[in-house]
């Protein structure tokens, strides 16, 4: 390494240098050796972490510009109500759209790109002049791969500079460049709102043929403040999205038969003791929603869970595996089996017939368990009627993927979602899920997501391997 030196350094910086120097009782040699040092300890102790998140970006494949699913680009704008913006990306993502989102300057205020990021599973657009952006998407880009531009909140400001053809950042010069349709959703104090430029503006928007929802009329952010000009609720702007998406909706899975199987069993000791698991059927649930957002006929075999069954899926309710294995039979032939019911492995031999008494100075009952039926591997070794698509999950507390691939091949299925149950994941139970797609062709790494939003990106998957074949 090159002896230092500090002559390139402005004054100013040496003096700052020399009073810190003075400050530790050390030589200003001293001090810089010392601000090095620590500058590459900070470096050693993150550099595994910022591995790790490139790693997991780059295995985490683009989403958008896959076709078979329809295409949303979100647009945040500057308002108080930016805040329900994270809500709308949740409840886009719900029904099986895909999502792009570009914050405006002002919307940074109100959201953060990480906060978005996170809910969206990719990186956030902000900035027209971004080398970044231009060089990998572009807002020529963004503007054509996109089946609908929706901008939430539209505040006063981008609704005059829509209606006036500006394209000074991000957000306008996308909007200016699609032919895509647009939905605003505008959100103003309710005077800014009834003000003669704005409603000069949205006539002729509405001319131009943009598509509003709401604004409602309420309570406003500000103290007092009652009148319209409130964001619609995610939910309007979600219905909306899908009204104006209508026929041209992409319903990936159309035409499919999807079979899932969800939550714990009970395998019964007595009539009223049983054996039973953490699990909650949430992911298996929002799978079998998910497949039916994506057009796909569902059955879901359900063990006991506190959840309602989900809309358009026929629920079939069991509580052991064997009755979970028969309904599991009756309902093929499918395309596709999703199996993440938490099966358990054994049930109690000779189940009671009658409830088991404690009686004074008897031995404490002794349970014998024996081997239920293997669903997954039943089902995925099958001659006849086999799924086309295999899928079952791994729920393991160490060596995560290299159990998952033991699995795969034991139990004959074509791709296994791995993770990791161990209690401090929370997982079990849990709202968040952290996935490993395991594949013969390699092994993808999901970024921790909600149970739902592992659901859509899997029904994403399974829509690109049907395409494919
Ligand atoms: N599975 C099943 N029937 C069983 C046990 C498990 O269908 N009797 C399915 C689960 O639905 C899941 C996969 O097999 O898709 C793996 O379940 P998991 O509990 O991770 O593994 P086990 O087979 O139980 O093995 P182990 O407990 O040894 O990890």
């Amino acid at each position: 390494m090159a002896s230092l030196t500090v002559r390139q350094l402005d004054e100013a910086l040496k003096q700052q240098l020399r009073l810190r120097a003075a400050r530790n009782g050390r030589s200003v040699e001293d001090e810089i050796r010392n601000i090095l040092r620590s500058a590459a300890a900070e470096v050693e102790a993150t550099a595994p972490m910022v591995a790790a998140a490139a790693e997991a970006k780059a295995s985490a494949p683009a989403r958008h510009p896959d076709v078979s699913v329809n295409r949303v680009l979100l647009i945040v704008g500057g308002g108080i109500a930016a805040y329900k913006s994270l809500d709308l990306i949740r409840r886009l993502k719900e029904r099986g759209l895909s999502v792009r989102c570009i914050l405006t300057k002002a919307a940074e205020h109100f959201v953060t790109p990480l906060a978005a990021g996170a809910l969206v599973g990719e990186r956030i657009f902000t900035d027209l002049f971004d080398p970044r952006t231009e060089f990998d998407v572009g807002h020529v880009r963004l503007a054509r791969e996109t089946d609908l531009i929706v901008a939430a909140p539209a505040t006063a400001d981008l609704v005059a500079k829509l209606a006036g053809g500006h394209a000074d950042d991000l957000a306008t010069a996308v909007l200016l460049a699609t032919t895509a349709k647009i939905l605003l959703a505008p959100a103003m104090n309710p005077r800014m709102w009834a003000n003669k430029a704005t409603q000069r503006n949205i006539a002729q928007l509405a001319a131009d043929g943009f598509v509003f929802v709401g604004p409602n009329e309420g309570e406003m952010a500000e103290a007092g403040e009652r009148g319209r000009g409130r964001m619609a609720e995610p939910l309007e702007i979600t219905a909306a999205v899908e009204k104006l998406l209508g026929a041209n909706q992409v319903r990936p899975l159309k035409g499919r038969r999807v079979l899932v199987t969800s939550g714990p069993t009970h395998e019964p000791i007595d009539p009223v003791r049983y054996i039973a698991n953490r699990s909650s059927g949430k992911q298996g649930h929002a799978i079998a929603a998910a497949a039916a957002r994506a057009g796909a006929e569902v059955t879901l075999v359900s063990g006991p869970v506190s959840l309602p069954d989900p809309p358009e899926v026929k629920t079939i309710h069991v509580e052991s595996a064997r009755d979970m294995l028969a309904a599991v039979e009756a309902a093929l032939p499918v395309d596709i089996g999703i199996f993440a019911a938490a099966v358990a492995d054994w049930r109690v031999a000779g189940e009671a017939q009658q409830k088991i008494k404690k009686r004074a100075g008897a031995a404490t009952p002794e349970l014998s368990l024996v081997e239920n039926p293997d669903i997954l591997s039943t089902i995925a070794h099958r001659k006849a009627q086999r799924p086309r698509l295999v899928i079952g999950f791994a729920a393991e507390t160490e060596n995560v993927v290299a159990h998952a691939k033991e699995k795969l091949a034991k139990k004959g299925c074509d791709w296994i979602l791995a993770n990791d149950v161990s209690p401090e994941t929370g997982i079990m139970g849990g709202d968040m899920n952290t996935i490993q797609l395991v594949r013969d062709s390699g092994v993808e790494s999901w970024p921790p997501q909600s149970k739902e939003d592992v659901a859509a990106m899997l029904i994403e998957r399974i829509a690109q391997q049907m395409a494919a074949e």
